[in-house]
């Protein structure tokens, strides 16, 4: 019977009765079963209690803060008293064990705890940064990739992640574009459906899922200028049709629970807006879960202006339809009050603790919980072997070869004599990347080690650090370059520090760090053969090394198996198959620049003055949206179309045959771009609509087929109305972006 494990805790229950006897008369496996249950414990909750549900506070014990403010002294009085309904930083299985007894023993209401934590790429095993996985384009290895990560936190007692990151984001400057897919939002979409799969599987209840909580809702990407938590200004066209896909493709994968996000969207602030929360989330797209409000971001109405007091935030923001106040104090000081006064009707409050209470029911709190986690179970399940396998083989197909001349890749097992080099190159600590959760600089494979590993045991690898990744000095220099000098090959790893990007880190330029730019102009100036690998959480503006440096990698912040995965990709072990999830400009004076952009009146020529574009730039990009190299080739044949016109009936088949022309197997991410040529508003020149990843031995041949379908030409249209118009249609295939091979076909 589902609740009879709660029978036997509920017992131990003091002051209410409620769960000893509702959960008697409940039918087992249905949702009518969880609202009864939840209507009998609303009714046994006094106005504090009830408040106390929407009340999220972050940890005092183990962990550090995530968001400003101070250590909480109050918490264990809070859980004791009932009044707190979630916890976020607390982790372990015997610390959210001890806080959860207290709740549920000990505490006024007996009403479980839910606990939180950003499990944004991994909880001990860390996984590539969001941005990198999007590089595979593989969803179902980023499926396992989060399913891996959920397995681990629940079983360290966590029951909630504040994840996947969904945000579309059009400037590499925002730190935060670490934390997503990309500018893309039908690969955002993609990929945000995977992850909350992963995280949540078929089944909340069981014991290795953790609840998604897809944010930052809505349009926190598009931060003015790139810089974090600053206004967003986007139409609603613009905000359906480019930010909303990947919030509405993870609901629809089954996501519980969302998060308010920081910014205001055309002078409404999300946390505080009733359009977003309620008409939208609620009522147009039918969302059953609950909604938490970013760190404080309730409190911070009265920033924005929009709120004159913490008690008219509070206001605002549980009328808005924001469930739980993450952090503001704004709920438990002022919504007792306001809800007596009559500011805010009862029935408001109610449907928020009824949201919470239901979202405890269907991740099994009242089934058991504490989840079924114990010590050893945790113990046994962190960094297991076949996550830390799962870890390596996501990171080796996130990345990227941006650039492989004279085919140096992949370099012999077998030199005499390899130098590594740069500030990145032995870091246990970067390839973390940010929102690195519990893990560990011990548990990191450097680059150098995973090198070390690789080569024959007859090859000298020898390390020299060049310089540091953002302070500026030459004193490292010689060192470096008389270790290059006597080497076969180098592989210099540069890039960013794990700090520079994520949340409130966001910079001016994409370019290299410190004297990172001039360590790289003196080692290829030594002549000598060099393999660039970059690190970072963002598109970099690397134009000297591309022109000057025969062979690239883009190697993010890969996690845990970081070495292990380069070296995979090096010496050939893997051949490369990532491609870009946004577009790498030359300067940051590029931004923004993206591959589905409008056409304007008057498009980009360089070769006529009046048209848009810079004086000083080319118009393209370093490397395009979708880019990506291999160490084999492809060939695409003559795409063909089953027939020239659809009705919103039908579907179209397209299909193109790709043929690996080179000498290896190898995987190819054959993509699919439409552009719909007129409309009663203006479109992008061309929008991703599918994509296959598709793996070929050498001289083998495929169809690639896709299926159009009217939904993948739908837009929001004049009338703010999501639908297809009749007319033409421009298909476009191929290897990226900017290399593609159209037909055109009639919707009728
Ligand atoms: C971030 C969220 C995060 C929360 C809790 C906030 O500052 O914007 O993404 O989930 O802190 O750590």
């Amino acid at each position: 019977m589902r609740y009879a494990a709660l029978l036997v805790w509920a017992s131990c229950i003091p002051v209410m009765g409620w769960c000893a006897d509702s959960p008697k008369n409940i039918p087992p496996g249905s949702d009518a079963s969880i609202e009864r249950a939840v209507d009998s414990i609303l009714a046994r909750l006094t106005l504090e209690q009830k408040v106390g549900q929407l009340v999220q506070y972050t940890s005092s014990w183990n962990d550090s803060l995530t968001g400003p403010g101070e250590r909480r002294a109050d918490i264990l009085e809070r859980i004791e008293a009932g009044t707190i309904g979630s916890i976020l930083n607390a982790s372990g299985a015997r610390l959210t064990r001890e806080l959860q007894d207290i709740a549920v023993k000990q505490s006024r209401t007996g009403i479980p705890l839910l606990f939180g934590l950003d499990v944004i790429h991994g909880y001990r095993t860390m996984f590539p940064v969001p941005l990198a996985e999007a590089a595979s384009w593989d969803p179902s290895a980023v499926e396992r990739s989060a399913h891996v990560s959920a397995i681990e936190a629940a079983a360290a007692g966590i029951h909630w992640t504040f994840a996947p990151m969904v945000d579309i984001a059009l400037d590499p400057r925002w730190g935060r574009i670490v934390e997503g897919s990309g500018e893309d939002p039908h690969l955002g979409a993609v990929m945000a459906a995977a992850r909350v799969r992963g995280f949540q599987t078929h089944n909340l209840r069981s014991p290795s899922t953790l609840l998604a909580c897809p944010k930052h809702f809505a349009a926190y990407g598009g931060a003015e200028g790139g810089r974090d938590y600053n206004t967003v200004d986007v139409s609603e066209r613009t905000l359906r049709d480019l930010y909303l896909p990947p919030f509405k493709a993870a609901l629809d994968a089954g996501a519980l629970s969302t998060m308010s996000s920081f910014n205001e969207i055309a002078g409404v602030p999300s946390t505080g807006n009733r359009w977003l929360l309620t008409d939208l989330l609620r009522k147009e797209w039918g969302f059953t879960g609950m909604v938490v409000s970013d760190w404080n971001s309730i409190g911070e109405l009265v920033k924005h202006g929009v709120a004159e007091t913490l008690a008219e935030a509070a206001r605002m923001g549980i009328t808005a339809g924001t469930d739980m106040d993450m952090e503001a104090d704004a709920y438990w000081l002022h919504l007792p009050e306001l809800v007596k006064s009559g500011a805010v009707p009862s029935a408001v409050l109610d449907e928020a603790v009824r949201r919470v209470l239901r979202t405890k029911f269907r991740i099994g709190l009242f089934d058991d919980p504490y989840r079924w986690t114990s010590t050893a179970t945790e113990r046994s399940l962190l960094l297991h072997p076949d996550h830390l396998a799962a870890a390596r083989d996501v990171a080796r197909k996130s990345i990227v070869l941006l650039k492989n001349h004279g085919q140096l890749l992949p370099l012999r097992k077998d030199l005499p004599r390899l130098a590594v080099i740069g500030p990145l190159a032995d870091s246990d600590d970067d390839p973390l990347g940010p929102w690195s959760a519990k893990g560990r600089r011990e548990d990191v494979v450097t680059l150098r080690e995973g090198i070390q590993r690789a080569v024959s045991p007859a090859t000298i690898v020898e390390y020299a650090r060049g310089c540091s990744i953002d302070t500026v000095g030459t004193d490292g220099f010689p060192a470096a370059l008389a270790l290059a000098r006597t080497a076969d090959a180098v592989i210099l790893a540069l890039g960013e520090d794990r700090d520079m990007s994520g949340e409130a880190a966001c910079r001016s330029t994409l370019d290299l760090p410190g004297s990172q730019q001039a360590l790289l102009e003196a080692v290829v100036q030594t002549g000598k053969p060099v393999v660039l690998v970059l690190m970072n959480g963002r598109p970099l503006s690397i134009p000297w090394a591309d022109e000057h440096t025969p062979a690239i990698l883009e190697g993010w912040f890969l996690g845990v198996q970081a070495g292990n995965a380069l070296a995979d990709v090096l010496f050939g072990d893997y051949n490369p198959s990532g491609k870009l999830p946004v577009t790498f400009p030359r300067t940051a004076g590029q931004v923004p620049i993206y591959y589905n952009h409008k056409n304007t009146g008057r498009p980009g020529d360089a070769d006529d003055h009046w048209t848009s574009k810079y004086l000083d730039l080319p118009l393209t990009p370093l490397y395009p949206f979708g880019y990506g190299l291999s160490y084999t080739s492809f060939r695409y044949d003559d795409i063909r179309l089953s027939r020239n016109s659809m009705t919103r009936e039908d579907t179209l088949r397209v299909t193109v045959r790709l043929s690996n022309t080179g000498k290896r197997f190898g995987e190819e991410v054959v993509q699919m771009y439409i552009r719909d040529n007129v409309g009663s508003v203006t479109r992008p020149i061309m929008e991703l609509k599918g994509f296959h990843k598709v793996g070929l031995e050498a001289g083998d041949s495929r169809d690639v087929e896709f299926v159009i379908t009217q939904d993948c030409l739908k837009f929001t249209d004049h009338a703010m109305q999501y639908r297809v118009e009749p007319g033409t249609f421009t298909v476009m295939i191929g290897p990226h972006s900017a290399q593609v091979q159209s037909r055109i076909f009639t919707l009728q």
